[in-house]
């Protein structure tokens, strides 16, 4: 945890949301959308005041993919892995995005501005394999396309654009 004003605001979520064990999921959610990601440290914290193993609480923390222990990138890309997409060559999408990020699922890009996370269907099946990033959806994508998507989104950054 960064510091102790970080640590004020977990104890508030978890006083809001309620120190019983059935709220840890609502508790992990409130954090999340709070802070952007739970970090070990903040797991710990959660776990001792609501009296929960920590081992507990890292379980839940790690099931949900929604859940992350480092902060998110500017650009969250979600690569569909749902049926339509898989069949359509998503793996080969996301393997790709792997390499030229030099990062795995669920990591961020040491710049800050990419994290990777594979995902299931994102409701866009009619223009399967489709990539989500952010709130932008990207469909009948390719891998000769990814090279051109990933420099649209740096070149926001030089350009200090800023949609959010
Ligand atoms: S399976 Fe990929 S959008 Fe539905």
């Amino acid at each position: 945890m960064k510091n102790e004003q970080e640590k004020q605001k977990v104890l508030a979520i978890i006083n809001e949301v309620g120190k019983d064990p059935s709220f840890l999921i609502q508790v992990l959610n409130a954090i999340q959308e709070e802070q952007g990601y739970i970090p070990r440290s903040v797991q710990e914290l959660v776990a001792r005041e609501m009296k929960i193993p920590f081992s507990r609480v890292f379980e839940v923390s790690s099931f949900y993919s929604r859940f992350t222990t480092e902060p998110k990138g500017k650009y969250e890309i979600s690569v569909c892995l749902g049926t339509a997409c898989y069949v359509k060559g998503a793996q080969l999408l996301l393997d790709d995005l792997k390499a030229m990020l030099g990062i795995v699922e669920n990591q961020t890009t040491p710049d800050g501005l990419f994290t990777l996370i594979a995902s299931r269907c994102i409701g866009a099946c009619g223009i399967a394999p489709a990539i989500l990033v952010n709130h932008d959806v990207h469909g009948f994508v390719t891998r000769e396309m990814l090279p051109e998507l990933l420099d649209s989104y740096r070149s926001r950054k030089d350009a200090g654009e800023d949609e959010e």
